[in-house]
């Protein structure tokens, strides 16, 4: 049976429970409605850790004004039912006033990975993350956290997170999981029309087709007008960004770094009608 821990006391009480037993302790941190995507993740943490928990909370702090925290799907139950089904032992799922408690006055601000990309977008994104995600990591006080590569610069700003701040857990990437399309798997998925979710898989086909041009004829600008052509003649009604970057600092590479080899991520954000997609690749692998 899985453990629903509501206080932090609780949770406290149970993670040094599993300690004393001599487990190794796993975190998965999401905000629910959970896909394949997410339990994939629980299954990379069970290889890592005895005991798996995952945390649930839509954290406000890192939606701006106007975007979709207050229709962001939620379920828990049938979150819970699937947590189960996959062998995670802990539910950690806080409230709000849990988490930001009357006179909340502290922020976690990473420079570097979160410069650019989705921060050109969505300004506040980072700052709520780092700060959740940093709570989180001291609440559980995991051995080892999984998060996904389907949110790349997120991914890259924990783990850099994590080394600033001597945080003493080891950060795992998990794969992108798709649909059979293609499609990247997302809570946010379910906004889309059936119109809209028709287009949708020709993001990851353009980043294919984009990543491998990238490589051989090595011109990231090239590679990058050419994908934002590639999706509007596809259907999507606004290209936030495409971006050919360093895998690890996501600074922008020249065509020396490319043909010398450095690791690439090819990174990109847009639109469908209300809806924003993520995606990205690495452009060596396609
Ligand atoms: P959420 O979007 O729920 O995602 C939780 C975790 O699942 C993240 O690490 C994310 O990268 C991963 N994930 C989502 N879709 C995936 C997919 N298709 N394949 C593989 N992994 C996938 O990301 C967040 O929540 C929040 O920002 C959070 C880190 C929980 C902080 O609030």
């Amino acid at each position: 049976m899985i453990e629903t821990v509501r206080s932090l006391s609780t949770l406290r009480e149970s993670v040094s429970r599993r300690r004393a037993a001599g487990k190794r302790i796993g975190l998965v941190p999401t905000m629910g409605a959970l896909h394949e995507g997410h339990l994939t993740l629980v299954d990379i943490a069970g290889q890592h850790s005895d005991d798996v928990a995952v945390s649930l909370f839509v954290n406000p702090t890192q939606f701006a004004p106007g975007e979709d925290l207050d229709r962001y799907p939620r379920d828990e139950e049938g979150d819970r039912a699937k947590l189960e089904d996959r062998g995670a032992s802990l539910l950690w799922a806080p409230g709000p006033e849990q988490m930001y408690p009357d006179g909340f006055a502290t922020s976690v601000s990473v420079d570097g990975p979160s410069e650019g990309l989705e921060t050109g977008y969505r300004p506040h994104f980072f700052g709520g993350v780092a700060t959740v995600v940093t709570k989180l990591l001291l609440q559980v006080l995991p051995d080892v956290a999984v998060f996904g590569e389907k949110d790349y610069q997120q991914l890259q700003v924990i783990r850099r997170l994590v080394r600033d701040l001597d945080i003493p857990v080891q950060v795992v990437g998990g794969p992108t999981i798709r649909e059979a399309d293609g499609l990247a798997m997302s809570s946010r998925n379910a906004y889309l029309s059936a119109e809209h979710r028709a287009i949708a898989p020709a993001l990851k086909r353009i980043l294919d087709d984009t990543g491998r041009q990238a490589v051989s004829s090595p011109d990231g600008e090239k590679a990058e007008t050419f994908a934002t052509e590639a999706l509007i003649s596809a259907g999507f009604d606004k290209v936030d960004y495409v971006a050919l970057r360093h895998a690890d600092s996501l600074k922008p590479v020249t065509t020396n770094e490319i043909e010398a080899g450095a690791p690439l991520r090819l990174l990109a954000a847009a639109h469908l009608g209300t809806t924003r997609l993520i995606d990205n690749i690495d452009p060596r692998s396609v």
